[in-house]
């Protein structure tokens, strides 16, 4: 009984939920989202880290919200490329209060659509979603990656998919919650999982660590800030777009395109900084 204790409370981060309610808030704050996925609580940190932010856009010549919205935007951009090539089913691990899945299925109804999110979270989405009028093909499920295996573990969840669609993983503001060896682990099981599909394809951002970056003090700044509010560490991973593309392929990932905000200027509608990114979006075909 007591093993079990001590691997529940090893792989239990719903410490970390809290963001997705600093998250939830910020989209719908910038037109991205509908209101039903705000909560006070996420309103109360926004409130709260607004002084942050405004040191940051000082310092750094963008605030959090700049990384947080570019990453969203961009995200949202490869998803919509993804379905474009075929794509039919979408998992988003880490799901949180993020209104993409009400959104993707609002434009395309044929897009089978699941978020996983630990058991918590997942259940407040679903009664979000159902309160919305849930459509079907739009699905919500108790997932925790670091479950290895059992009825959570992303193995399972993929197990109850269509194993002749093309498949897509989106995982956002999720990754950097981990330290590189244990997110580098639950990489590498997607890409053996992912293997079950004729195609299939994972996105994620991932927040590098770069030291030469002439903002790195400021940014070190605002890991401690994430951290506190999410009681934990806030690891950066990979100090060059090259090292995280070996990374990946290290994982099992056949074919892996990192890019930066700035490469799509221009072209998407989106806020931009003044200096170079501190965010790179990963595309990873497995
Ligand atoms: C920063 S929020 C991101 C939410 C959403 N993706 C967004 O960008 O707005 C982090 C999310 O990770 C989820 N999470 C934390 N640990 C997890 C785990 N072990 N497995 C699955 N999800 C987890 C939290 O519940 C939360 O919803």
């Amino acid at each position: 009984m007591e093993q079990i204790s001590d691997i529940d409370s090893a792989t239990d981060t719903s410490r970390i939920s809290i963001s997705a309610h600093y998250t939830g808030y910020i989209w719908y704050k910038n037109g991205l989202s509908h209101q039903q996925f705000v909560t006070p609580m996420g309103r109360a940190a926004y409130w709260a880290l607004r002084p942050m932010n405004g040191f940051m856009q000082l310092m750094v010549g963008a605030s959090i919200d700049t990384f947080l919205l570019q990453r969203h935007f961009v995200l949202d951009h490869l998803v919509e490329q993804a379905i474009a090539e075929g794509y039919e089913q979408v998992v988003e691990l880490a799901a949180g209060l993020s209104s993409r899945g009400y959104l993707i299925k609002q434009a395309h109804p044929e897009v089978h659509y699941v978020e996983g999110d630990l058991p918590g979270m997942s259940a407040r989405k679903a009664e979000l979603l159902d309160n919305l009028g849930r459509p079907a093909g739009h699905i919500t499920q108790p997932c925790n990656i670091l479950d290895e295996s059992g009825p959570q573990s992303i193995e399972a969840l993929l197990d109850g998919l269509d194993k002749t669609k093309k498949t897509l993983i989106i995982t956002e503001g999720l990754v950097n919650y981990f330290d590189l060896p244990t997110i580098r682990k639950v990489w590498a099981r997607m890409a053996i999982a992912m293997k079950a599909f004729p195609q299939s394809r994972y996105i994620t951002e991932v927040y590098p660590k770069l030291e030469q970056h002439p903002s790195y003090k400021y940014v070190q700044v605002a890991q401690k800030v994430v951290g506190f509010f999410t009681q934990g560490e806030y690891p950066l991973h990979y100090n060059s777009d090259e090292a995280m593309q070996q990374g990946f392929l290290e994982d099992g990932f056949a074919q892996v395109n990192v890019t930066a905000p700035e490469d799509y200027y221009g072209k998407l509608d989106m806020p931009t900084s003044s200096r170079q990114s501190l965010v790179r979006l990963v595309v990873a075909d497995a």
